[in-house]
């Protein structure tokens, strides 16, 4: 069944029904400020950091599923003189908490805001919700319209829980938390100041640009003992009790009368916003918080016009962004076209910045009190997210090579409010120093800015350990070189890109990390596929020697790279396809002689992509391979045969049942790397065949099985031997988001940027008639247009460049700010 469907003219994913099979989600906020917004307004905010700084509290898997978040009451005093029906009628307009009955409902998640509206006998609702550019706020603009021919006399109740700021001890901590919230109360301005009168300098405020009926601030008073969010007795009883909070659980609730007319119509503006005062200026006077910034903010939204202009002013920013990239594939009328366009021009490019903002800390899988920023994660992540905000782009580089050890490996993870690496979870993932290389490289092919790597850039986060980015692209390729097992192929350590593949780990503890431990550091156990993405890396990282004055490092390169192809023809292939690793007494996984787990998608890919047997045959044979035995409806799986049961010398991946996670799910991630290898063999149909497996907007139809979002790639889809094949798990946060847009735009769409300029080698299906796309780079815009009436799959037949033929499909930096025509014709 389908819960909605796209507008794509006003980029709008339009929730028809409050009870999708999931939560469905947008995220509000861009810069330092965001919140996780559900259709039923469910969800919580925060200050730069999930954990530290979190102003709403959240309950994860909580029953019922999504309870918490901002919400409304709206209370129908009907009008008394005419005996109305409605007297006393109490609802959520958001569906949730109550579940309420209502006439009509629509959810529309647009790019940084998401807008509710619904009706309940004769009184319509709209609530939008965003982030506003440049303030650490959300707005909530909440209006009311009696649609009824009678007056209304409505109740509106407003209702947030506070969050003690840091959410982990805010679900743990129980004998200090119940005795320390404090609120202070001024007005329509419901002040949270725990802990402000000790070390914070911080508050947060819940304020409506009305004056209020009154209020409440206690949890228990509001809602009344034993009662939940669905029945709360002060909407209920139509009546606030202007509770003071002090410990247990501060809330803000507003109480606001609000009379209509037929036909008229209100607004409010109601704000939730992070506010910060100097050490020295915390107090008004004793014991009286310094409201001067929350002033100041809340001045700024005071009326519904000003919040409309915030709006329209964040509007303009995402039109901005995305105009950075577009794709229309009218010319091509295949519904699989359109679809492609909507999620390659506007969802998968959006998801790529939320993978930004966000890395792997908050969504509805991601509690936000976890995982920081990961070293591999990111940097693959900015392949999605760099022609966006390059300048962005280049500052996270710059972070990200600081926790990088001076001998070229790296933390695995780093906490984004201190940018320092993350003690618990150390280094010894192996993959992860090459990952830094593809980052650069992206990031200078995009820009053309070679001076990055000039930067100097810590160790360790060392000063003392200082050298240029350049120095650690070096260290990156030196680790793999000096870290080679028996065969000579690339150590494994913890563990490289499947973070389950846990070779030296051995645990037989409940409990254990798996990625945190070795109890058998086998200094045997190898891996196949980081051997393929040093080979992957090669020809950026020569080119980048090269092109800086450096050739001796690039002969050096080249002959390190020839070596490591070597050894990965010589042991990394198995007869039909490439095996995956060597565990830690060397025998081979990923091999037609194992019982389970013959064969993986990643090696394969991989390989493929290095160009590794394309030219004699084997990178046929392997992706054919990997079709015959991994495909499925919904996508790849990871592995073939799944692992029935626990292997000691394998770890995590066997831990999984059946087709789920990287135990022979769909790991979304890997998926786009064959799509990607297909184009290397010119193979567009199947090419695009694999990128709308997992490609959410092509399963919108079937949103019953799929569960996730339509408009979002999910990290994992259960995959053929789970009993829920088909469900995907773990939508958003996911490095699914930046392979696919790569898959896409620049393999399958081709539109490639590369050292000297913007590439143009479309792989699309015979069937799709062509498409435009309009890709801003390096300060001009370029506008292309592909017309294959010839039905090809690959191949060009002729190009040209502001109506002049032109030599090559390497369009020219033109630099000058202005629109230029590019028309190419493929076929032979
Ligand atoms: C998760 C991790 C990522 C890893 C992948 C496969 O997505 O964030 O680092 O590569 O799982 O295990
Ligand atoms: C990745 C994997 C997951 C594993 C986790 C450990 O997210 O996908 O399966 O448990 O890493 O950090």
């Amino acid at each position: 069944m389908k819960y909605g469907y796209f507008d794509d003219k006003t980029r709008e994913y339009v929730i028809t029904r409050p009870d999708t099979p999931y939560p469905w989600i947008n995220y509000l906020g861009c810069e330092e400020f965001f919140g996780l917004f559900s259709n039923t307004s469910g969800g919580y905010c925060f200050f730069r950091d999930a954990r530290m700084l979190r102003l709403i509290r959240y309950r994860y898997n909580n029953v019922p599923t999504d309870s918490g978040g901002r919400y409304f009451y709206l209370r129908d005093n009907g009008d008394a003189s005419i005996g109305n029906a409605s007297i006393g009628d109490v609802w959520t307009p958001s569906w949730m908490p109550m579940k309420s009955k209502l006439d009509r409902y629509e959810c529309r998640h647009g790019m940084g805001y998401s807008r509710i509206s619904s009706a309940r006998n004769g009184l319509a609702f709209s609530q939008v919700s965003f982030v506003p550019l440049g303030d650490t706020c959300e707005i909530h603009k909440v209006t009311l319209t009696n649609e009824s021919g009678a007056q209304k006399n409505i109740d509106m109740f407003s209702f947030v829980e506070f969050c003690l700021w840091n959410a982990n001890d805010d679900m743990t901590n129980f004998q200090r938390n119940f005795s320390i919230g404090e609120v202070e109360i001024d007005g329509s301005r419901i002040y949270h100041k725990t802990e402000y009168r000790e070390r914070r300098n911080h508050y947060s405020v819940w304020a409506v640009n009305v004056p209020v009926d009154g209020f409440d601030t206690d949890r228990q008073t509001f809602l009344g003992l034993y009662n939940g969010f669905d029945s709360p007795q002060t909407p209920l009883n139509g009546k606030a009790n202007n509770s003071v909070a002090s410990g247990w659980a501060p809330v803000g609730s507003h109480h606001i009368k609000v009379d209509l007319k037929p036909g008229e119509s209100k607004s409010f503006v109601f704000v939730l916003a992070y506010c910060e005062n100097p050490e020295d200026q915390k107090w008004e006077k004793s014991g009286v918080i310094n409201k001067k910034p929350a002033n100041i903010l809340l001045g700024k939204y005071n009326t519904a016009e000003a919040a409309d202009k915030a709006l329209a002013a964040l509007n303009d920013y995402w039109k901005n962004l995305l105009g950075r990239f577009t794709v229309d594939a009218s010319i091509s009328s295949r519904p699989d076209d359109i679809k492609m366009a909507r999620m390659a021009g506007v969802w998968n490019q959006y998801q790529c910045m939320v993978t930004f903002n966000m890395s792997r800390s908050a969504s509805y899988f991601e509690s936000g009190i976890g995982r920081g920023m990961g070293f591999r994660d990111s940097n693959q992540d900015l392949l999605g997210f760099v022609h966006l905000v390059p300048e962005r782009a280049r500052l996270r580089i710059l972070d990200i090579a600081a926790t990088q050890f001076p001998d070229g490996s790296a933390y695995h993870q780093y906490q984004p409010l201190t940018k320092r690496g993350n003690n618990d979870v150390g280094s010894g993932f192996n993959d992860d120093p090459l990952w830094l290389i593809s980052g650069v490289a992206a990031y200078i092919k995009e820009t053309g800015d070679y001076s990055i790597l000039d930067e100097i850039v810590p160790f360790n986060n060392d000063d003392k350990l200082a050298d240029t980015l350049f120095i650690h692209l070096k260290r990156s390729f030196d680790y793999t070189v000096k870290n080679k097992g028996p065969q000579g192929l690339p150590l494994i350590g913890r563990a490289d890109w499947n973070d389950c593949l846990n070779l030296n780990c051995f645990s037989k503890t409940p409990g254990e990390s798996f990625q945190t431990t070795a109890n058998f550091e086998s200094g045997v156990a190898e891996s196949v596929l980081i051997a393929a993405i040093f080979v992957y890396n090669g020809p950026d990282y020569i080119e980048l020697c090269k092109r800086t004055g450096r050739a001796d490092e690039a002969k050096y390169a080249e002959n390190e790279i020839a070596k490591m192809t070597d050894t990965i023809n010589k042991y990394g292939w198995d007869g039909e396809w490439f095996i995956r690793a060597y565990d830690a007494y060397g025998k081979k996984i990923g091999s037609k002689e194992c019982d389970d787990g013959k064969i993986f998608i990643e090696s394969n890919g991989f390989a493929v992509m290095a160009g590794i047997g394309i030219d004699d045959g084997r990178a046929v044979k392997a992706l054919d391979s990997v079709k015959k035995h991994l495909e499925s409806p919904y996508g790849i799986v990871l592995l073939q045969p799944a692992y029935k049961e626990y292997h000691l010398e394998l770890g995590e991946v066997s831990s999984y049942p059946p087709g789920y996670k990287e135990n022979a799910g769909i790991f979304c991630h890997n998926n786009p790397w064959v799509t990607i290898a297909e184009t290397m063999l010119g193979r567009g149909t199947r090419a695009f065949e694999t990128y709308t497996k997992i490609c959410p907007a092509y399963r919108e139809d079937d949103s019953d099985l799929r569960r996730m979002e339509p408009y979002v790639y999910a990290q994992m889809v259960a995959g053929k031997d789970a009993p829920r094949h088909g469900e995907a798990k773990n939508s958003w946060l996911t490095g699914t988001a930046a392979w696919t847009f790569v898959s896409i735009s620049q393999y399958i769409l081709g539109v490639r940027p590369v050292f000297d300029g913007l590439l143009v080698d479309p792989c699309i299906p015979s069937g799709m008639k062509g498409f435009t796309v309009t890709r801003h780079f390096r300060g001009a815009d370029y506008h292309i247009t592909v017309d294959n009436s010839a039905g090809a799959e690959k191949g060009i037949k002729s190009v040209t460049v502001d109506g002049a033929p032109f030599n090559g499909n390497v369009l020219p930096v033109f630099g000058d700010g202005k629109v230029h025509k590019v028309v190419m014709v493929m076929g032979k």
